[in-house]
C-alpha cells in the first residue's frame, strides 16, 4: 500500500501555524465569502471555508445573494468590499449563475484582496513568476508535496485537466519548482501512454475513477483533485483509488487529500492579504 498523502493532517498543521501567527501578530484578518444562488456543492464548500476561518481566527463575512442577482448588484457589492478596511480577502464562489459574467466580476475585485488568485493581474504575475496570489488548489497541492519532502526537481509531472482554477495554474507552479510539465485534456491522443510516463500524476478532469492502474507508472506520486458523488452516494476522486493504490509510491485519498489543502491555502492567502498595508 502506498504512502497516503494526508491532506487533513497537513491542513490541520497549517491551520495551527496560522492560528499562532494571527494570535501573535496585530493582524485581524477578514474574509468576505460571497455566494450567489444555492448550488449544493458551493453551499457546502463555502460552509467549510467559513468554519476553517473561525478555527484560525479569521473573521468571515458572509454574503448570500439570491440566484436572480444581477451583474450590477454583484459589482456594487464587490466595490463596497474593495473599500472595506475590515475585509482583506474577497472570495466569490464559482460557478456563478449564467446571467452573470464571471470574468468581469473577478476582474472587478481589488487584486490585493484576490485571495483566490483568479484576477488577470495575479494570473499574469503567476506566469511571470512574480509575487502575487496563487490559486488555492494548486498552492495547496504544492504545499502538500513539499511537506512530505517529495521530489519535484526534474520530475515529469503530468496534469490531466486544463481548467483556469487547477490545471493551468498548477502547471506554472510545478514549472517554478523545476518539474517538467505536460498538460493533457479530453482531446489528448494516447492519453494512457502519456499518464503512464508521469513521475507525478495529477488528475483534475472531473470524471469519477477515470485513472486506472494501466495509466499509472509504478512508483508514481498521484494527486487526485476530483470530487465526484456516485449514484450510491459514495464520494470518489478522478482516480480509481483501489486499483492504483498498490502500485504507486504515494497517493492522496478522496476525501481528505486535496480538498482540505485547498482550504488551508485559502487561509494562507487571506493571512497574507491581511499583511498588506
Ligand atoms: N469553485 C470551485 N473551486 C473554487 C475555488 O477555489 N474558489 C472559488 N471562488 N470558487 C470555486
Amino acid at each position: 500500500m502506498a504512502l497516503l498523502l494526508d491532506g487533513k493532517k497537513i491542513s490541520q498543521e497549517i491551520k495551527n501555524e496560522l492560528k499562532k501567527e494571527i494570535k501573535e501578530s496585530k493582524l485581524s484578518p477578514g474574509l468576505a465569502v460571497v455566494l450567489v444562488g444555492e448550488n449544493p456543492a458551493s453551499v457546502i464548500y463555502t460552509k467549510h471555508k467559513k468554519k476553517a476561518c473561525a478555527e484560525v481566527g479569521i473573521k468571515s463575512f458572509s454574503y448570500e445573494l439570491p440566484h436572480e442577482t444581477t451583474q450590477y448588484e454583484l459589482e456594487e457589492l464587490i466595490e463596497k468590499l474593495n473599500l472595506d478596511k475590515k475585509i482583506h480577502g474577497i472570495l466569490v464562489q464559482l460557478p456563478l449563475p449564467e446571467q452573470i459574467n464571471a470574468q468581469k466580476i473577478i476582474a472587478s475585485i481589488d487584486p490585493k484582496k484576490d485571495v483566490d488568485g483568479f484576477h488577470p493581474l495575479n494570473v499574469g504575475k503567476l506566469m511571470l513568476g512574480l509575487p502575487g496570489f496563487r490559486s488555492a488548489t494548486p498552492l495547496g497541492i504544492i504545499e502538500l508535496i513539499k511537506r512530505y519532502n517529495l521530489d519535484l526537481v526534474g520530475q515529469h509531472a503530468v496534469i490531466v485537466g486544463r481548467s483556469n482554477i487547477v490545471g493551468k495554474p498548477l502547471a506554472q507552479l510545478l514549472l517554478q519548482e523545476h518539474a517538467t510539465v505536460t498538460i493533457c485534456h479530453s482531446k489528448t491522443k494516447n492519453l494512457p501512454e502519456i499518464t503512464a510516463q508521469a513521475d507525478i500524476l495529477v488528475a483534475a478532469l472531473g470524471r469519477p475513477q477515470f485513472i486506472k492502474k494501466d495509466m499509472v507508472k509504478k512508483g508514481a506520486v498521484v494527486i487526485d483533485v476530483g470530487m465526484n458523488r456516485l449514484d450510491n452516494g459514495k464520494l470518489v476522486g478522478d482516480v480509481d483509488f483501489d486499483e492504483v493504490k498498490n502500485i504507486v509510491e504515494a497517493i492522496t485519498p478522496v476525501p481528505g487529500g486535496v480538498g482540505p489543502m485547498t482550504i488551508a491555502a485559502l487561509l494562507m492567502n487571506t493571512v497574507k492579504a491581511a499583511g498588506f498595508k
